[in-house]
C-alpha cells in the first residue's frame, strides 16, 4: 500500500478540526496572548504527533473521543516548543510553517507568554479527558508530563543549546541524547498515550516506546538533513539554521550518506515493531515509511 496523498490530507484536516475545537476564544483582557497561541497552532504543520497518537490508539482497538483532548494537548506542547525554539535567544528564526514565527509576528514577550500559555493550556485541555472517569487518564497524563519535561523534551533542548558553545566535535552519544530528548520524547509521548488510552498492556506500551524512539531519532536526523538539502519554499522554515547557530547535527558529524542510511534503518526497525503486533494498522506503517523520504 502506498500512502495515498488524498487520504493523508483528509486525515490531517480531520485532526486539525479536533485540535482547533479546543483552542481558547480570542477575547478578554488576555486577548493578545490568546491570539498569539492560536496564530501559532493554526499556522499549519504536519500534525504528525496527534496523527501518530490516534493511529496508535486505533491499532490497539481504541475508538471514540476520549483521545481527542490528548491529541490537542500534544500539538499544543509541540507548538509551544517551536515558539520558544524560534526565539532570538534560541535558534533565532523568523519563519516557520511558511509564516512569520510567533515572536516575529507579535513580539518576543508575547511569544514567550504564548509558549508558556500553550504548555499550561495543554494540561488544562488534557484534563478535560478526565471528565469521563476513564481508567487510563492518570497514566496518560503522567507520560505527557514526563516526556515534555526536564527528563524529556526540555532536557534535550537544554543540551542542544549548550552544545552550540562546544568547540570540539561532539561524540555520537551526546548527539543521540539531544535527539532522543528534544524530538523523540514527544513522539514517544504521542504513541504511548495512544496505546495506553486504548488499554494496551505494559509490554505493548514498552514496545511502542522503543518504536517511537526509532521514529523520533529518524525524524530529527531527517530534519537535520533537510536543513542542508531543502529549500525555504518547500520547508516553510529557513534552511541553514543549524550552521548559522554552529550546531553540530547528525549531518555535520556523520555526513549526508550515513544520515540517510540511518533514517532508513531506524524507520524500518520501527515498522518491524509495528508489524509484530497481532492487530496491525497499515496506514500507520505507511505513514512511518513515508517519513523516510519526507521533503518537509
Ligand atoms: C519540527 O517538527 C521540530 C522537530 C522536532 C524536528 P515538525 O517537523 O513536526 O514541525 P511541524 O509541526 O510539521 O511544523
Ligand atoms: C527543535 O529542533 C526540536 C524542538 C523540541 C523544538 P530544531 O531546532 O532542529 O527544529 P526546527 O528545525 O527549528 O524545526
Ligand atoms: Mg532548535
Ligand atoms: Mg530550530
Ligand atoms: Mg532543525
Amino acid at each position: 500500500m502506498n500512502l495515498n496523498k488524498e487520504r493523508l490530507k483528509e486525515r490531517t484536516k480531520q485532526i486539525e478540526e479536533i485540535i482547533f475545537s479546543y483552542l481558547p476564544k480570542e477575547k478578554g483582557e488576555q486577548k493578545t496572548v490568546i491570539e498569539a497561541m492560536n496564530y501559532s497552532v493554526q499556522a499549519g504543520g504536519k500534525r504528525l504527533r496527534p496523527m501518530l497518537m490516534q493511529e496508535t490508539y486505533f491499532m490497539f482497538g481504541g475508538d471514540g473521543e476520549s483521545i481527542y483532548p490528548f491529541m490537542a494537548a500534544i500539538e499544543m506542547i509541540h507548538t509551544y516548543s517551536l515558539v520558544h525554539d524560534d526565539l532570538p535567544a534560541m535558534d533565532n528564526d523568523e519563519y516557520r510553517r511558511g509564516k512569520k514565527t510567533t515572536w516575529a509576528q507579535f513580539d518576543e514577550c508575547t511569544a514567550i507568554l504564548a509558549g508558556d500559555a500553550l504548555l499550561n493550556f495543554a494540561f488544562e485541555t488534557a484534563l478535560k479527558a478526565a471528565k469521563g472517569d476513564h481508567p487510563h487518564i492518570l497514566h496518560a497524563l503522567s507520560i505527557l508530563a514526563a516526556k515534555a519535561g526536564i527528563y524529556g523534551m526540555i532536557g534535550g533542548q537544554t543540551a542542544d543549546i549548550e552544545a552550540e558553545k562546544q568547540t570540539e566535535v561532539m561524540d555520537g552519544e551526546s548527539l543521540l541524547f539531544i535527539h532522543e530528548h528534544k524530538t523523540a520524547a514527544l513522539i514517544q509521548a504521542a504513541m504511548m498515550i495512544g496505546a495506553v488510552m486504548a488499554g494496551a498492556s505494559k509490554e505493548e506500551t514498552l514496545l511502542i516506546e522503543k518504536c517511537a524512539y526509532n521514529i523520533g531519532i529518524a525524524f530529527q536526523i531527517q530534519d537535520d538533513i533537510l536543513d542542508v538539502t531543502s529549500t525555504f519554499d518547500i520547508l516553510g522554515k529557513p534552511i541553514g539554521s543549524d550552521e548559522k547557530n554552529h550546531k553540530m547535527t547528525y549531518v555535520s558529524i556523520y555526513g549526508l550518506e550515513k544520515s540517510k542510511e540511518d533514517v532508513e534503518r531506524l524507520s524500518e526497525e520501527a515498522i518491524s515493531i509495528l508489524s509484530s503486533f497481532g492487530r496491525r494498522n497499515l496506514f500507520l506503517e505507511e505513514l512511518v515509511k513515508q517519513l523516510i523520504n519526507r521533503e518537509k
